[in-house]
């Protein structure tokens, strides 16, 4: 059987992908299991991406793991994917050195309770030197979250006589948000049928190719994600320009 893979352009990657990885309650329901089994399997599909993103050469890969709207689930569930995240990070770290790719997380990560946020910086102190691929989950994340944070820093750096206002443009804005050393994804992929960025990376999607696919995250797969990449290679990005002015650059 070809695989997709081998139509894929390696010479012109996305740089940085980023997930919404949605569907994990459906898919569980569809088995007739409760909503934490969808989570369970969804660490299958993480695993799979990752090695996906890395086999081809992709530099970033960013996973919605947990958005700050999330806390308002029931408790239990709540629970439930705190200890995923604990456990999956402590059994994923030998493999993330293994494959030399370097674990970062974006958002407010002192909400986390202890267990949680003690694995995560373990998994970041551990890996900091791997240099293959970037793997940042988005834990207790959310847009709106840091562009206010980092609005906060900024006026509070301008009151302070640090910063000219003068000198805040997009460029000295992106420096204050969690994804300050990570360049823009440009590509978003978001499964499970739902057409909507809730709250993601929205300063930084700004010019993202955004990918929606019916495949419930459990269900996701390396081909799934091969998929998406050529999909994205088939585009042509304008930025604003009008076709002809990109043949010129070519
Ligand atoms: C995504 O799956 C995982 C998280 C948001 C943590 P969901 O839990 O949102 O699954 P659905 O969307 O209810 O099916
Ligand atoms: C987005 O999924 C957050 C994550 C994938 C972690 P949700 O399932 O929480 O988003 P909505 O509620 O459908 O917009
Ligand atoms: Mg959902």
């Amino acid at each position: 059987m070809s695989s997709i893979k081998e139509n894929i352009n390696t010479t012109k990657l996305p740089l940085h992908v980023a997930i919404i990885m949605d569907g994990n309650g459906r898919w569980a329901k569809t088995q007739g299991k409760p909503r934490v089994f969808g989570h369970k399997n969804g660490v299958v599909s993480v695993r799979e991406v990752t090695e996906a993103a890395a086999e081809l050469g992709i530099k970033f890969l960013t996973l919605y793991a947990f958005s700050t709207e999330n806390w308002s689930r029931p408790t239990f569930e709540v629970n439930a994917l705190m200890s995923l995240l604990v456990e999956t990070v402590k059994n994923e770290v030998n493999t993330l050195m293994k494959n030399n790719i370097k674990l970062q997380a974006i958002g407010d990560l002192t909400k986390l309770p202890d267990k949680t946020r003690k694995a995560l910086i373990n998994g970041i102190e551990k890996t900091k030197l791997n240099d293959r691929m970037t793997l940042v989950l988005a834990l207790n994340y959310s847009s709106r979250w840091e562009i206010v944070e980092a609005v906060k820093k900024i006026s509070m750096e301008v009151s302070s006589g640090k910063l000219e206002l003068e000198n805040i443009d997009p460029n000295l804005f992106s420096d204050y948000l969690t994804t300050r050393n990570i360049p823009d994804p440009e590509l978003m992929i978001r499964t499970s049928g739902e057409r909507r960025i809730s709250n993601y990376l929205l300063w930084q999607a700004a010019y993202a190719e955004l990918y929606f696919t019916e495949v419930l995250w459990p269900d996701f797969r390396k081909e799934d994600f091969f998929k998406a990449i050529f999909d994205f290679q088939q585009r042509e990005r304008r930025f604003g320009l009008i076709s002809e002015q990109l043949q010129e650059v070519q």
